[in-house]
């Protein structure tokens, strides 16, 4: 069997890794999942069902018998789902079984894309390029406020807030914390557009795909 093709994008919040996998994933042929959407997903069905995010058991059990359409609903990109999806993630529980669903997608060819926090580190160790994403937090919060308050009134400040406190909570975690991996190539796309942010990604997959 060929093995399929692996590429691993990681980086805090709103670093712009999802819109660079997404297109990096066009480039090379493969599919691409937004690993943040499981965890998102996770959370939104806990807060519909009533169960408190610091369950983890609870938690757990809506990670194990996470369905595609899931990952399709309503709501998975608000704030407060991202605000919740990193409470639930701190959960080994989930970790182990969200861990499963996306080596399942990785495998199967031609190969896929996967971005999120841990998939150079845990998901995808032997991934054959990993990036690193990264831009200045005020950066970074006034992306994500312009994509957000085209749906609905937000202050940049809550924006800024919440993504700080994300971060501060994803890489403090003992479960998985978000790291770059030893072999990660970091790409700080503070003074890029997201066009140039996209051809420098491609650059430096290609560089590691001719090894
Ligand atoms: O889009 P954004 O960068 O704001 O967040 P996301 O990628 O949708 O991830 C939402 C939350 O899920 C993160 O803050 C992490 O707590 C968690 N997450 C994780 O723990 N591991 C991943 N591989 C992906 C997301």
């Amino acid at each position: 069997m060929t093995p399929s093709l692996t590429i691993a994008i990681d980086g805090p919040a709103a670093s712009g890794k999802g819109t660079i996998a997404r297109q990096v994933a066009v480039r090379y042929g493969l599919r691409h999942l937004d690993t943040g959407l499981l965890y998102r997903a996770v959370a939104v069905l806990c807060a519909r069902e009533g169960v408190t995010l610091e369950d983890a058991a609870a938690a757990g059990q809506r990670a194990a018998h996470l369905v595609p359409a899931d990952l399709e609903g309503d709501g998975l990109r608000s704030a407060a789902a991202g605000r919740g999806a990193s409470v639930v993630a701190a959960h080994p529980s989930v970790r182990a079984s969200l861990l499963r669903w996306q080596r399942d997608f990785a495998e199967k060819a031609p190969g896929a894309v996967l971005d999120g926090r841990d998939i150079g580190t845990v998901v995808l160790p032997d991934a054959r390029a990993k990036l690193f994403i990264t831009a200045d937090p005020d950066v970074r919060a006034a992306r994500r406020w312009r994509e957000l308050s085209a749906s609905r009134d937000i202050a940049y400040r809550d924006v800024l807030r919440d993504i700080e406190e994300r971060d501060a909570r994803d890489a403090a975690r003992t479960n998985a914390p978000m790291r770059q991996a030893d072999d990660a190539i970091l790409l700080d796309t503070t003074d890029m557009t997201i066009k140039a942010a996209v051809a420098e990604a491609v650059r430096l997959i290609d560089t590691r795909l001719a090894v």
